[in-house]
């Protein structure tokens, strides 16, 4: 039976060496969120936000809706990814790093493949289900507060079509789902989240253990 394989700091880069298609405008976006207070820790990976990419082009996707747009990488990433029809609707609660990701999308021409709305998440997500319906996405993307995760998914679920895809990041959290000292209100929102997909038969599952934890859920 194979082992699952524990990446040393050498074999990540080599990784990343082999697989990493990367250009000026997402190494320009890396960059200049790196220099904000937050920098890039609330940022995908670069590997993360190609396999969004991929994601993507697999979903057929046309519709994407994106939960935490920060500086816009990964929603970038995605926009990419759709055809010149495709939207990625993304939403943050505020306007001030999305709007360091604009002058981005612009420059790369994806910008108008994205639709930001500004609001709380929950409230966006409940407004879209009004406005389009459910079943209306082909593909959804969580990465917001993480103590919401619960009701971010379930919003996330009814506005995917069957056969969708919801991916949620950060379904590892450091690692800290594993340390039962650690109740905090975050780690239990993810932990009861993974227990819960464990078992959601609405969904076929995998959890990926790249990056922070990246859990996909296909829509039955
Ligand atoms: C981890 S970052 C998103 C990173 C982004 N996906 C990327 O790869 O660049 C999370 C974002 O969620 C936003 N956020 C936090 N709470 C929120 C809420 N209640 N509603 C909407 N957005 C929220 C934050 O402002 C932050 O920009």
């Amino acid at each position: 039976m194979a082992n699952q394989i524990v990446p040393t700091p050498e074999l990540l880069t080599y990784v990343r060496d082999v697989s990493l298609r990367d250009d000026d405008i997402l190494r320009g976006l890396r960059e200049e969120t790196a220099q904000l207070p937050g920098g890039t820790a609330f940022q995908v990976l670069a590997e993360e936000g190609q396999l969004l990419a991929l994601l993507v082009g697999l979903a057929g996707a046309r519709t994407v809706l994106e939960i935490g747009t920060y500086t816009g990488y990964s929603t970038l990433c995605m926009a990419r990814a759709l055809p010149a029809d495709g939207t990625v609707v993304t939403c943050d609660i505020t306007d001030r790093w999305p709007a360091v990701g604009a002058e981005y999308w612009k420059r790369d021409g994806s910008d108008a493949r994205i639709d930001l709305r500004v609001g709380e998440a929950a409230d966006t997500m409940d407004g879209l289900l009004a406005e389009r319906g459910p079943g209306s996405f082909d593909l959804a993307f969580i990465d917001a507060d993480k103590a919401n995760y619960g009701t971010y998914y379930e919003k996330a679920l009814a506005l995917t079509r069957p056969g969708g895809l919801v991916v949620i990041d950060n379904t590892l959290y450091f690692g800290r789902v594993v340390d039962p000292a650690d109740d905090d209100a975050d780690t239990t929102a993810i932990r009861e989240l993974n227990a819960f997909l464990s078992r959601d038969d609405r969904v076929d599952l995998s959890l990926l253990p790249m990056a922070d934890g990246i859990t996909l859920a296909r829509k039955r």
